[in-house]
């Protein structure tokens, strides 16, 4: 499984090297939290933080855009450099066309679900999708605490799959990664797990090493 750092607990006062810490350590994937005040009660990054670390980073730009009108912003989002572009279901009245619209500026589009909405509501759009980000938590803060309904909607995820991740996001750490690696994600998004101390290179070692448990040992086949 893939470790995604969220740089929503990074320090921004030293972002990059924040995120330089990220990929010495060996995560590909960066995940962005973009919050607009309306869709969540938060406001954090947006298109000019990207362009800025696009210049120093090779990591692939994961962009979570938590937004209520994701359609008019995602060409910004596109040309600042984000490589995977994912809005909300419920921030959209047709979720296909805004896909097609990520994918025609040559991104991976993304689609995700907040803990309230069930899969059902966007089974329809997997075969189009690049990435499903399963909540984990109520958007708009990290440090929240890892809500267990998302685990069941891992494992019928996974059951549907077809060509696209399955990522995961929010409380993710230490006593949680196990979980959802066995119930099938792909990806974790580790935000104060990695960035909340002890260390960023150490965390991110530990979280990929813990959700490789699930591979072999002792805790092979077991239940959450
Ligand atoms: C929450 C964000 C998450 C957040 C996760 O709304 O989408 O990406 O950074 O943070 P942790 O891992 O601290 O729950
Ligand atoms: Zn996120």
């Amino acid at each position: 499984m893939e470790i995604a750092p969220s740089i929503l607990s990074a320090d921004f006062s030293a972002l990059l090297d924040d995120v330089k810490k990220c990929e010495s350590a060996g995560a590909g994937v960066l995940h962005i939290d973009v919050m607009d005040g309306h869709f969540v009660p938060n406001i954090t990054i947006g298109p000019v933080v990207i362009s800025s670390l696009r210049k120093k980073s090779g990591m692939i730009f994961d962009t979570h855009l938590m937004i209520s009108d994701p359609g008019k912003y995602v060409s910004a989002f596109a040309a600042a450099g984000s490589d995977w572009i994912t809005f909300h279901a419920e921030a959209v009245k047709d979720p296909l066309r805004l896909i097609k619209k990520i994918r025609a500026l040559g991104k991976k589009a993304g689609i995700s679900v907040n803990p309230g909405t069930p899969v059902s509501k966007i089974r329809k759009y997997l075969k189009q999708v690049d990435l499903v980000l399963v909540m984990s938590v109520n958007p708009g803060f990290g440090g929240q605490k890892f809500m267990r309904g998302a685990l069941p909607k891992l494992r019928e995820l996974k059951k549907e799959k077809n060509n696209f991740k399955i990522s995961v996001d929010g409380g993710i750490n230490f006593d949680t990664i196990l979980n959802v690696s066995r119930a099938g994600a792909d990806i974790a998004v580790c935000g104060y797990s990695v960035f909340g101390g002890g260390g960023i290179e150490r965390n991110i070692k530990k979280l990929k090493k813990l959700s490789e448990m699930s591979k072999g040992g002792i805790n092979n086949g077991g239940s959450d």
